[in-house]
């Protein structure tokens, strides 16, 4: 079904063209996941801050096995290529998750390491990938987030939710794209220059930080007090056991 809001690159990269992080849009309909596309296009550095963008994924992917469901045009669902990108893998999924959080809502939260919750239940999730190419690191950063649902499976009913639910008016993902990748550009250029003001950020919108908790890392489980995180090592927790240690984002997950 075509929406009114459905992509459109030349309305999306209205005042970006001059930027970074979407000077150069790709529109698809029904893809297998946007991140598979825009891991193709990252073999060519002349792709840096493309954004691939569809109104459908046949096989879209979360963390871990998570599979990521949405039906045509429902979600703004896009992925981000970064090639030569100074930052740490740690800070740029602080980053990107700060980044879509504002987007999203001043009211946003991040449950680390990238999901995004609105009003107590899951708005958005982010996907980093990365790979080796001839000229380096390439990243590939896949972002969904739920627009126009109005229902949800009833396996996640209970903990998932969209804009147009939480804002009870129906929203235009052209303009949410838009502001999306102004703030991931923003963001970035603040990872870049003040890395303290990414964590800061993420204390501030943290679901996680000061709760007890328990991680699962390399099939472990470790339970104990989020303390903060740190830019390179990833999730500090107080250990109940006693002592402090480092989870990176990529190896670990929350236990539930
Ligand atoms: C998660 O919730 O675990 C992350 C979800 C990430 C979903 C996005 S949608 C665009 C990109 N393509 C994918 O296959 N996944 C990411």
């Amino acid at each position: 079904m075509n929406r009114p809001d459905s992509f459109e690159p030349d309305k999306i990269q209205a005042g970006l063209k001059n930027l970074r992080i979407g000077k150069k849009v790709i529109v698809f309909g029904s893809v297998s996941s946007t991140n598979d596309i825009a891991s193709e296009y990252a073999k060519s550095e002349s792709n840096d801050g493309l954004v691939i963008l569809a109104e459908q994924q046949q096989s879209g992917r979360g963390r871990g096995n998570n599979k990521w469901l949405s039906d045509y045009g429902d979600s703004i669902i896009c992925s981000v290529v970064l090639i030569k990108e100074s930052i740490s893998k740690e800070l740029l999924s602080l980053t990107f998750a700060a980044a879509t959080a504002e987007a999203i809502s001043p009211k946003a939260k991040i449950k680390w390491p990238n999901d995004i919750f609105l009003n107590g239940k899951k708005i958005a999730g982010i996907l980093l990938e990365s790979k080796q190419t001839g000229f380096g690191t390439a990243h590939i950063v896949g972002i969904g987030i739920n627009c126009h649902q109005k229902t949800f499976p009833a396996e996640i009913k209970d903990i998932a939710t969209s804009i147009d639910i939480e804002t009870k008016s129906i929203c235009d993902r052209i303009i949410l794209t838009k502001r999306l990748l102004s703030s991931i550009e923003q963001w970035l250029d603040t990872a870049r220059k003040k890395p303290q003001q990414v964590i800061k950020s993420w204390e501030n919108l943290s679901l996680l930080l000061g709760q007890r908790i328990t991680v699962v890392h390399n099939k472990k489980r470790f339970s104990g007090t989020c303390t903060g995180i740190d830019p390179q090592k990833g999730l500090i927790l107080q250990l109940d056991s006693g002592g402090i240690q480092f989870f990176p984002a990529e190896q670990t997950s929350i236990a539930h």
